[in-house]
């Protein structure tokens, strides 16, 4: 149909859009507020600290809004682009309240801003307010970086090896496939670690999350999984002998994720199943974790110095300092900053910002909103969108059935649009489409918040499981 179901609203009680303003905004501003107030303390420029106070005001303005669920105000022009169309929605929308608004709208509202007190002044034009939240559960995820950065130079040699290359063609493709699918179940559980849901979730969950062993038991929570289609259409691709297969991966989350992201990236140009990635972060600081293109410069200055990066004290307070790194250790994470330093000189490896990620329009509107970029989009053998929020804007986060087919509820991106989807999420919102008749009863009804029998649908809000979906636009 030309409709998506009606979307999710912040009014909703028993929806994570209620949970989210209520709760998780008010938290995600005032993180805001400390961060800023701890650069103005620690800066000793007079200009800067009071145009740092102007932005607290701004912020503070914000939460107070928020929390007295006043409507939303237009946003002032900050000189960036995307204004004039947020607030030509938000008069759309008959200026809602806070706690009576679509929840995408007032989502990605919030995160633009914040982004209007930072853009205009002088100091903290370019300023990432998440930016220390982001290293810090980087530097948090240390032991699974490691396992995965040994595993990965392994991996790389093995794809060169005599007795890996001297298997019948027919093993090869089998062990290729076993590889690509274990890349791609790395990189949808390493969306597991976004930070606007660290409310919720301890370190200690995330480590547990990241490990191997954890990832063979979640295999069991990804409750549909299309990967074989997915790797289907790049295998054919690579039989058929087309010399340019270019593969893009919508960006999510900073830190570990990204680091997955490029895990798999460097993995599919190794194995000769895409030539050139193309990655597409956010131009403003967004749903806290988000990847900036400065977020991709700092992971790869983390791992071309390694050791400096991980010896600098776990606390700046304590000055306590952690384990320095072993020498292979080290090794190993200067051979990943090297490998994806040349794959981008080489121009493998491609970060295409687009101011389109930033807007608060779902990509229902893709096609009719932004037509060069979905140009663009077109020429990929295979698009792969990272996480909740990717999900959530795929499926216009509408209200759909649970059985509604992902296709049907990508609309536009849907069959005959000339783009092939995939969708690597892990749930963490109520939309959850393509699912057995059945399933989201059986999860509501378990033990340890499903949600129960027509209650909510929180087994979908905590990350713990999963979907991945494909749908072949170009078929
Ligand atoms: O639902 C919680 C939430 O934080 C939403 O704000 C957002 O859709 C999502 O999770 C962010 O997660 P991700 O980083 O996976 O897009
Ligand atoms: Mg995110």
């Amino acid at each position: 149909s030309a409709e998506p179901a009606p979307p999710y609203v912040t009014s909703n009680k028993t929806s994570f859009a209620y949970i989210s303003a209520k709760d998780r905004w008010p938290i995600i501003v005032t993180g805001a507020i400390d961060d800023v107030h701890r650069a103005i303390v620690a800066c000793d420029d007079d200009a800067k600290r009071k145009e740092g106070k102007t932005i607290l005001e701004g912020l503070a303005k914000l939460k107070y809004e928020l929390q007295h669920d006043r409507q939303l105000t237009p946003l002032e022009d900050d000189g960036q682009p995307g204004i004039a169309e947020y607030n030509k929605q938000l008069e759309a929308l008959g200026n809602p309240k806070w706690f009576d608004v679509p929840w995408l709208y007032s989502e990605c509202y919030l995160y633009r801003r914040i982004a209007t007190f930072f853009t205009p002044s002088t100091y903290w034009r370019t300023y990432d307010v998440f930016s220390r939240q982001k290293l810090s559960t980087f530097k948090s995820s240390r032991p699974a970086v490691l396992e995965l950065a040994a595993k990965y130079s392994a991996l790389i040699a093995q794809l060169e090896n005599d007795a890996y290359l001297a298997q019948t063609p027919e093993d090869l493709e089998k062990a290729e496939q076993i590889l690509f699918t274990e890349m791609c179940e790395i990189c949808l559980w390493g969306n597991a670690t976004d930070l606007s849901l660290l409310t919720s979730l301890t370190y200690e969950d995330i480590q547990k999350l990241q490990g191997s062993e954890a990832r063979k038991k979640a295999e069991k929570n990804i409750l549909v999984n299309d990967l074989p289609a997915a790797y289907g259409v790049l295998i054919k691709a690579k039989k058929a002998g087309k010399r340019e297969r270019r593969l893009d991966i919508v960006l999510d989350n900073a830190g570990f994720e990204l680091f997955v992201d490029l895990i798999l990236a460097g993995y599919l140009l190794a194995a000769g199943l895409a030539t050139q990635i193309v990655l597409h972060p956010k131009s403003i600081p967004w749903f806290v974790s988000d990847v900036l293109p400065a977020d991709f410069a700092a992971l790869l200055s983390a791992l071309a110095d390694p050791q400096s990066f991980y010896s600098a004290p776990d606390d700046p307070d304590t000055g306590k300092h952690p384990q320095p790194l072993s020498a292979n250790e080290e090794e190993d994470l200067y051979l990943l900053f090297r490998h994806w330093s040349e794959l981008q000189a080489e121009g493998q490896l491609i970060i295409r910002p687009n101011i389109f990620w930033t807007s608060a329009d779902s990509y229902w509107q893709l096609p009719k909103a932004e037509p060069r970029l979905y140009e663009d989009l077109k020429e990929s053998e295979l698009m792969i969108f990272k996480g909740d929020l990717n999900y959530r804007k795929l499926t216009a986060d509408a209200m759909w059935e649970t059985t509604t087919p992902f296709t049907t509820a990508i609309g536009p991106m849907g069959a005959g649009s000339g783009v092939r989807t995939l969708a690597l999420r892990t749930c963490k919102a109520d939309t959850v489409v393509g699912l057995p008749e059945g399933e989201d009863e059986r999860l509501k009804a378990m033990e340890g918040g499903g949600g129960g029998e027509d209650g909510p649908r929180k087994w979908a809000w905590s990350g713990k499981w999963a979907v991945v979906q494909f749908c072949d636009g170009k078929a």
